[in-house]
């Protein structure tokens, strides 16, 4: 969603501002802008589009600035438009912001400032807050600081902000609640972001804000102190990230680049708690949670999109292996009802970005409630991975195309590390077979590898349907939350509708779509529901459907009954989803790029998701 990029220091502010601002591009937005603060004079620099549409209307205009602001915009309040693109101004002009989040009780703080004449250029929340924070200066005399916060003890909402003002040059202030802020620390220099990836290039010390916590710049100098004014040590951590992660390193998208990489990010996310020939797992977030786990009367998952899937997956898993009851809830759903859950359950949330909002609010909701928290977090120090009262990384390395992949896959890894540390725990399988997974386990990367060798036969497969309206994604078993995901990706990317299904269910409703039209995706590699697929693809090819069938590898009965098969190699059934989704993403991947589709930044969609 929304980007935070913001500099002080020795060098020029704004073709950083303006690369850091294009680092953030993946996560989805509409319109940028940049303030300067030159010789205690503010300008502001805003355009709906592309940062490459600012950087063009303003090029060589801008002058040379050692401090500024600047953001992507993801609308929430009035239309993507260069008005309500940030920053946004004081009505004296001498403050300007930029805030990622929602100022929920804007509209009652607008009435009181129109009342005392204050003028508004634009339809945000965002300026009704920096008008906020100028009037509690005028009213009450106080400093800048204190005024800010005074005006962020009174918003309700989610907000990460940076605020600079004409009178106090060098000087820059920033806080968060419910939005993520990274503070960078180099040599005489500050950078701030809702995310790293800006910041990386520079330096890899880095400050993580925590909620309610105001940090300000000022003479070279970072303090930070709550809105409670009490003051805090800033807590420095070391980026793990490498900038290399963030490139496209020669691919055309980050996504495809992000598909290829799975065999090493799957091998990434069991390093360090697997090894088969030693009989080892332990996950070390986890390890002093386990018996919590083994005993806990259910377990519930929460998260959202392919998170969602991933928490189906792993309902599949905990219940076969560790024979404990699971509940998966979208996030979303789960924070509006009014769940019926104790100390005695366990909560797993998964998220990629560790930012989405739903299930930080699901966490919060189960955490006053006495649940236990694990996490499933890509992003290492996000909202959720510091929400939960344990959990475990998983080491995907940075996701930028907007398209899930690489996240689900190893999602899936350390829930499946998780499903058997705590069957092996509570003593439901047998030594031989937890010795087996974890063999399987450590061979799932060369497997993944050996997709791709099926990466030009799907591009044809792709071109065949390039300008297909719809698809049926339908699987069993583990193969179900499969078919949900590749029907996810599908329409994301390329906007064609999509829609997972059960395979049984389809008699009961979606079969009625079927004709020659209809291009079906069967997961239908060789597990326990092998004989069940083959008749539900009978079902299909009666009705004249087109099948697209994933076997398993040397299947001879069904590609002799399909229009179109992709092999992977055969896999533990428990293992089934590593591989099986795999040539789906290649398929999206084809199909969206043939018919010219943005595929890194899928219209209408962000990559972390911090509003409800
Ligand atoms: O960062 P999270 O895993 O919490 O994000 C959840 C969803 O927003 C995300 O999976 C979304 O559905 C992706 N676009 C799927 O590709």
């Amino acid at each position: 969603m929304c980007g935070i990029v913001a500099y002080v220091g020795e060098r020029d502010a704004y073709p950083l501002i303006l690369k850091g601002l294009k680092r953030l591009e993946y996560r989805g937005y509409d319109s940028s802008g940049v303030a300067l603060l030159h010789h205690s004079e503010l300008n502001i620099y805003k355009k709906k589009g592309k940062v490459s549409e600012l950087e063009a209307q303003y090029s060589g205009k801008e002058p040379r600035a050692t401090v500024g602001i600047g953001h992507t915009r993801w609308a929430t309040h009035g239309e993507p438009n260069d008005k309500n693109a940030h920053p946004h101004h004081s009505n004296n002009r001498k403050l300007a912001i930029i805030h990622n989040g929602i100022i929920e009780n804007y509209a009652s703080i607008k009435k009181q400032l129109l009342q005392k004449g204050h003028v508004f250029h634009s339809d945000t929340d965002t300026e009704v807050l920096i008008h906020f924070i100028e009037d509690i200066q005028h009213e009450t005399g106080h400093g800048l600081e204190e005024s800010v916060r005074l005006a962020l003890r009174e918003v309700v909402g989610a907000y990460a902000i940076v605020i600079i003002s004409a009178d106090h040059p060098g000087q820059l202030i920033a806080a968060r609640k419910g939005s993520p802020l990274v503070i960078g620390i180099g040599e005489n220099e500050f950078f701030f972001a809702s995310d790293a990836t800006p910041i990386i290039e520079y330096t890899k010390d880095v400050v993580y804000l925590d909620d309610y916590q105001v940090a300000v710049v000022r003479e070279g100098k970072l303090s930070i102190q709550s809105l409670d004014n009490l003051v805090t040590i800033p807590y420095i951590q070391k980026l793990e990230m490498e900038l290399e992660t963030i490139e496209k390193g020669g691919y055309d998208h980050f996504m495809i680049k992000e598909i290829f990489e799975q065999p090493r990010s799957i091998a990434d996310s069991m390093r360090g708690r697997l090894r088969a020939g030693d009989a080892h797992l332990t996950l070390g977030g986890l390890n002093s949670y386990l018996d919590k786990l083994a005993e806990a009367d259910r377990i519930v998952i929460v998260g959202c999109g392919t998170s969602w899937h991933a928490g189906l997956v792993a309902e599949y898993l905990f219940e076969e292996l560790a024979r404990i009851n699971v509940e998966v809830e979208y996030a979303s759903e789960f924070r509006y009802r009014n769940p019926v859950i104790g100390d005695k359950d366990v909560v797993i949330a998964i998220s990629q970005s560790g930012e989405t909002a739903d299930t930080l609010a699901a966490i919060e909701l189960a955490k006053s409630k006495g649940a236990t928290i694990f996490g499933v977090c890509n992003v290492v120090g996000s909202s959720i991975a510091r929400a939960t009262d344990a959990g475990a990384y998983t080491h995907a390395g940075p996701e930028i195309g907007v398209a899930s992949t690489k996240a689900f896959t190893a999602q899936v890894t350390v829930l499946t590390l998780i499903a058997i540390a705590t069957a092996k725990r509570k003593g439901t399988i047998t030594e031989d077979s937890y010795l087996q997974l974890l063999n399987e386990l450590e061979g799932i990367p060369a497997k993944v590898e050996r997709v791709f060798e099926n990466a030009a036969k799907i591009k044809e497969i792709a071109f065949i349907f390039t300008y297909a309206r719809n698809f049926i994604y339908l699987g069993r078993g583990l193969n179900f939350p499969v078919a949900l995901e590749g029907a996810l990706k599908l329409k994301e990317i390329s906007y064609i509708h999509a829609e997972g299904y059960p395979a049984a269910e389809m008699k009961h409703g979606p079969i009625a779509l079927i004709d020659e039209d209809m291009p079906v995706v069967f997961l239908a590699t060789k597990d326990s529901s092998y004989e069940k697929i083959v008749s539900n693809i009978q079902e299909v090819k009666a009705r004249k459907g087109r099948v697209i069938a994933i076997v398993t590898e040397g299947d001879t009965l069904i590609p002799s009954m399909v229009d179109f098969v992709i092999e992977v190699p055969e896999v533990h059934e428990i293992l089934t989803a590593l591989v099986s989704v795999i040539p789906l993403q290649l398929l999206s991947y084809y199909i969206a790029v043939m018919r010219g589709r943005n595929v890194d930044q899928p219209r209408n969609l962000a990559k972390s998701v911090t509003v409800e």
